[in-house]
């Protein structure tokens, strides 16, 4: 039996966390739900957006599956993504792009997997403003790149690409501006590579990288890049092959792990049963993974491939006009694993 804290989130978490659970059963693993609020459904109950309970249960079960938490833009309370990526040093976000097929979309071949360094860049949080006559006149924000924070999460792209036997990978970096933060990031990247000759190794500046995703995306196996490059550049990844609705994140650390969907709480469709389960049902998929249930996992992808293939039963974001339900969507799925 699995124990996982499951935090379903705001906006639309909740309504796609009711589809991943039913999948996720429909495969059989045994599996307790540990379930934990956070965000905005934590700060209305409990007038924090990180309740302790939530933290000593994700301390305990090791393991948690998170649906998207709303972050205040500008004032407000501090990211609870972020912070639980620092409090539980969840250092590498590993998110997979890879094509479906039945989608109208550029590219069928993507084939990429980000790896995020998720600590530490401009997510530190050391930021502030300077005030002149009671307003803010400028503000400041400091960049942490260490040569610890650097070595393991680029290690861990190596380590990643040699286990699932993929053949190269990209630094992304900006050293020819940012030539202390960036530089010493591509710096490590190089010496790191040399130990890996089996594994390709190049590197690109960021903004080459963005256009070079959109022009021929096939180039790239797996991208190591800082945290706020990597949080831009996946986002773009989740675009090539058919939007946010479809891309997961594993948040990995020595102790723990958390895998949630790539996308926010997406206000603007929250309540109408329209949003996509399939990001956060892919990462169940990595969860399972994680846990050892491989079969599960890959029954799981397989039936998520066929519904988005055969077209009939997805959410709008995938067929512009289709009437079928984030529920419905999810039926659809649990009918293919059971078939
Ligand atoms: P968002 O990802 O929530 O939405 C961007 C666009 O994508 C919207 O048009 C939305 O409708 C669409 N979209 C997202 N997920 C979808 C799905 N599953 N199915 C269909 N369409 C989908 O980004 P936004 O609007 O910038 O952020 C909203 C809130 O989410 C903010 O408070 C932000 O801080 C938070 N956020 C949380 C994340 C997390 O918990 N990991 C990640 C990103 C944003």
């Amino acid at each position: 039996m699995h124990t996982i804290t499951l935090i379903p989130g705001d906006g639309i978490g909740p309504e796609i966390t009711e589809a991943a659970v039913k999948v996720i059963e429909a495969t059989g693993v045994p599996i307790r739900w540990d379930r934990q609020i956070a965000g905005r459904a934590a700060l209305d109950k409990y007038g924090t957006p990180l309740p302790d309970d939530t933290l000593e249960s994700f301390r305990r079960n090791k393991v948690a599956l998170k649906a998207p938490l709303t972050t205040p833009v500008g004032g407000g309370y501090r990211s609870v993504n972020v912070t639980l990526r620092q409090t539980f040093d969840l250092f590498a976000n590993v998110r997979p792009a890879l094509s479906f097929e039945g989608l109208e979309v550029p590219y069928h071949d993507v084939n990429l997997v980000t790896v995020r360094e998720n600590t530490e860049g401009l997510y530190a949080g050391v930021e502030h403003f300077i005030n002149a006559e009671g307003k803010p006149i400028a503000a400041e924000s400091i960049t942490i790149v260490t040569r610890a924070g650097c070595e393991r999460i680029i290690d861990y792209a190596f380590r990643y690409a040699k286990q699932v036997g993929r053949k190269k990978v990209t630094v992304v970096h900006k050293a020819n501006i940012l030539k202390c933060t960036s530089g010493l990031f591509l710096e490590i990247g190089r010496e790191i590579a040399e130990r890996y000759p089996e594994i390709e190794f190049d590197d690109r500046i960021v903004d080459a990288c963005a256009m070079q995703m959109v022009m021929n995306p096939g180039q790239f196996d797996v991208i190591v890049t800082t945290n706020l490059f990597g949080d831009i550049l996946s986002d773009l990844a989740s675009g090539l092959i058919g939007g946010l609705g479809l891309t997961a994140g594993a948040n990995i650390g020595k102790e723990a792990a958390m895998f949630e969907a790539v996308h926010g709480s997406a206000p603007d469709i929250a309540g109408k049963g329209i949003a996509n389960p399939s990001a956060l049902i892919m990462a169940g998929v990595m969860m399972l993974e994680h846990l050892g249930e491989q079969t599960a996992a890959r029954n799981i992808e397989r039936a998520v491939r066929s519904v988005i293939r055969e077209g009939t039963h997805v959410t709008p974001d995938l067929k512009p006009g289709s009437s079928c339900t984030t529920q419905e969507m999810a039926e659809a799925i649990v009918a293919k694993i059971q078939s």
